[in-house]
C-alpha cells in the first residue's frame, strides 16, 4: 500500500522522494513516513464505518503504535480521535491540537498525576480497575468537582479548557471479555488471565457503584482483545458480548451510549501473512452490533474502535546504510546496518519477521541470502534472518518495510545510540517530524555529582 515506485535511477521512491537522496539529506538510519498511506488507512476505517454502520461512529488512532506530534496531527486531520495510555501520550496528543473530546485515556495503572491531568484536559478516561475507579472519585472531589451540572461538552473543541467543576467526568469502563487471541487462533474462556480491565463477573457490583457516583458520567464500555489478529470471528463475538453488557448497564440506570471494540487488526509483514482488509474487518462488527441491538430493542451505540498497527505500520519504512559484512563459509553471511534493536526492537522481542529491499538496486536480481544484523553489542540483534538480497556493497541503502508501528514508539538508546530522525514524505516533499538525537541529547539527563568529577 506504500505510494512507492522505482525511479529511472533504479532507486526506491516513496511519496515522490528518492530514498537514497533522503538518507543523504537527513542521515541514516531514517524512518520515512508516507503521509498518503497513513491518510488512506484513516479514510478506509472512517468510510467503512460510515458505510456499514447506521449509528454514529468514531475511529481512534492508538497512538502507542507511534506517538509524535506530526502523526497525531495527521490522524486528527482525517477526523480520527486519539487513544493515549500515559500522561506523555496525552500531552503529545493535546499539543498536536487534538480536541480533548476525541481523546480517550487508557492504562491499567494511571498515576494520580495522570488522572489529574486527564480530568483537567477534559478527555475521556477509560477506567481499568476498582483502584482507579475509587481514586478517580476521590481526586475529582478533591478538585472540587461536584458533577451535579448538566453533562455538556466543553465549548471550544480546539482550545482545551478544564471543564467547569459541575461537569461530571466522562469515563468508560474497560472489561475483560474472556476472548483471547494469539495471532492465528483464539479461545473463549470464563476468566481471562489479563492484567487489564474489570472482570465481567463483577458487572453488577461495578454498574451499581458507578451509577451512584454523580461525579462520574459513564458513557461507555471498552474492550481490547489483542494485536496482529487475522481472524474476524473474535471481534464479532466481542461485539455481541458488549451489547449484552450495554443492556445490563441499562438495568442500573446507566445510559451507556458508546461501545469501543479496541484495535487489533493485523497487517501483512511477510508474504504468508493474510489479514482481512480494513473494510472486511469493520463490516461484520457493525453488522453484529446492529443485529444484536435490534434483537434486544436497544438504541444503537456510538461505535468506536482504536487501531494502531493497521493504520500506521505499512506507512513507514526504515532506511539503513550497509556497513560491514561477515561471511562464515557454509554457515551464514551477516550484513550489518547502522541501527538495529534500538530503533526496531520487534525482531528481538517478538521474533517478528520483516521484508527488505535495497533502495539503490531495486531491479537487481535477488541472488544472495544474508542475515541483516544490527550494530548493537548483542548477538541477538538481528533484524532479518536469511533475507533474499541482490549483491550489495557497503554504502548501499537497505530498507526495512512496514516499520511504522511499535518501532519508534518502542525505540531505546541501548548502547547509547541516538534515536534516528523521521521524515514525512508527500508529493515529492520531505519534512522532518523527529529530529535525530545527538550525543548532547544522550547526556542531557545525566547528572554528575560534584564529588564524582575528575
Ligand atoms: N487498544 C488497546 C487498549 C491496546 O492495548 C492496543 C494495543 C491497541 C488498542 C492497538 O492495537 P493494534 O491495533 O495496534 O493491534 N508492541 C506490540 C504490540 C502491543 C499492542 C498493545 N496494545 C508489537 O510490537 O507487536
Amino acid at each position: 500500500p506504500l505510494t512507492a515506485k522505482v525511479n529511472n535511477q533504479d532507486h526506491l521512491e516513496i511519496g515522490g522522494c528518492d530514498v537514497t537522496t533522503l538518507v543523504q539529506q537527513f542521515g541514516s538510519p531514517l524512518y520515512i513516513l508516507d503521509e498518503e498511506t497513513l491518510r488512506i488507512a484513516c479514510r478506509q476505517y472512517r468510510e467503512s464505518f460510515q458505510h456499514y454502520y447506521k449509528g454514529e461512529s468514531q475511529v481512534l488512532y492508538a497512538s502507542k503504535a507511534w506517538s509524535c506530534l506530526a502523526v497525531c496531527a495527521i490522524a486528527a486531520s482525517e477526523g480520527l480521535g486519539i487513544d493515549v495510555v500515559s500522561g506523555g501520550e496525552l500531552y503529545t496528543a493535546l499539543n498536536a491540537g487534538v480536541s480533548p473530546e476525541k481523546i480517550y485515556f487508557h492504562g491499567n495503572n494511571k498515576s494520580r498525576e495522570e488522572l489529574t491531568l486527564a480530568i483537567q484536559s477534559g478527555c475521556t478516561i477509560v477506567v481499568d480497575n476498582w483502584y482507579e475507579l475509587r481514586s478517580l472519585v476521590e481526586i475529582a472531589e478533591k478538585m472540587g468537582r461536584t458533577g451535579d451540572g448538566e453533562n455538556v461538552e466543553s465549548n471550544s473543541p480546539h482550545h482545551p479548557t478544564t471543564p467547569p467543576p459541575h461537569h461530571p467526568i466522562r469515563i468508560m469502563l474497560r472489561l475483560t471479555p474472556g476472548i483471547e487471541c494469539h495471532t492465528h487462533e483464539y479461545i473463549r474462556t470464563g476468566h481471562l488471565d489479563s492484567k487489564f480491565g474489570f472482570d465481567p463477573n463483577d458487572l453488577d457490583e461495578l454498574f451499581a457503584f458507578v451509577s451512584q457516583q454523580s461525579v462520574l458520567n459513564c458513557v461507555g464500555l471498552h474492550a481490547h482483545i489483542g494485536s496482529q489478529i487475522f481472524e474476524r470471528q473474535p471481534h464479532q463475538d466481542l461485539a455481541a458480548v458488549m451489547v449484552q453488557w450495554m443492556s445490563k448497564a441499562a438495568g442500573y440506570g446507566l445510559t451507556v451510549t458508546e461501545l469501543n471494540v479496541g484495535g487489533g487488526l493485523g497487517i501483512k509483514y511477510t508474504e504468508s501473512d493474510d489479514p482481512p482488509s480494513i473494510e472486511e474487518w469493520v463490516k461484520p462488527i457493525c453488522e453484529v452490533i446492529q443485529q444484536a441491538c435490534a434483537a434486544q430493542n436497544l438504541p444503537l451505540p456510538k461505535l468506536l474502535c482504536e487501531p494502531g498497527r493497521s493504520l500506521i505500520a505499512t506507512a513507514c519504512v526504515t532506511a539503513y546504510t550497509i556497513g560491514s559484512s561477515k561471511v562464515i563459509p557454509d554457515i551464514r553471511t551477516y550484513i550489518a546496518v547502522d541501527g538495529g534493536m534500538s530503533d526496531n526492537p520487534r525482531p528481538i522481542t517478538y521474533q517478528s519477521v520483516y521484508r527488505t529491499v535495497v533502495a539503490n538496486r531495486m531491479s537487481a536480481s535477488l541472488t544472495e541470502t544474508a542475515t541483516i544484523a544490527g550494530k548493537h553489542c548483542e548477538s541477538g540483534d538481528i533484524l532479518i534472518k536469511d533475507a533474499q538480497l541482490p549483491k550489495t556493497e557497503s554504502g548501499d541503502i537497505l530498507v526495512v518495510m512496514a516499520t511504522g508501528a511499535y518501532n519508534y514508539s518502542m525505540a531505546s538508546n541501548y548502547n547509547r545510540l541516538p534515536r534516528p530522525a523521521a521524515v514525512v514524505v508527500a508529493n515529492g516533499e520531505a519534512n522532518l517530524i523527529l529530529q535525530r538525537e545527538t550525543y548532547q541529547d544522550l547526556i542531557r539527563q545525566d547528572c554528575l555529582p560534584e564529588r564524582l568529577k575528575n
